[in-house]
């Protein structure tokens, strides 16, 4: 199991997730966040920070939306994102590569602005 970060997240990247997963693996795109599913060991410590509620168990996805964002997280990290040369894959710590600076299309395409 993992944890995804769904909707909420997008253009509010409060990045709380980020200062205390244990295991730094919560990397950040340009729009929104996302949890490496190979290396979050499950602990549920990001659900409990983040302000917007964004982050749910991978086996809690029972919306449409929820499946979608799971699947997209996988995307992230096995997809050849924009302006990169091979996909992400499982590194060991955002902490190494910084911020990617791309999304996926699913959340580069969502209409969500906050202001
Ligand atoms: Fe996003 Fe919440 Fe983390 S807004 S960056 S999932 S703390």
């Amino acid at each position: 199991m993992t944890f995804i970060i769904g909707e909420p997240c997008i253009d509010v990247l409060d990045k709380s997730c980020m200062d205390i997963c244990p295991m730094d693996c919560i990397y950040t795109g340009l729009r929104k966040n996302y949890i490496n599913p190979v290396e979050c060991i499950d602990c549920s410590a990001c659900a409990d920070v983040c302000p917007v509620d964004a982050i749910f168990p991978a086996s809690r996805a029972v919306t449409e939306e929820q499946r979608a964002f799971a699947d997209d997280s996988d995307l992230f990290f096995d997809s050849i994102l924009s302006g990169r040369e091979e996909p992400l894959g499982s590194i060991g710590g955002s902490a190494k590569v910084g911020d990617i600076g791309a999304d996926t299309p699913l959340v580069a395409g969502h209409p969500k602005v906050v202001s």
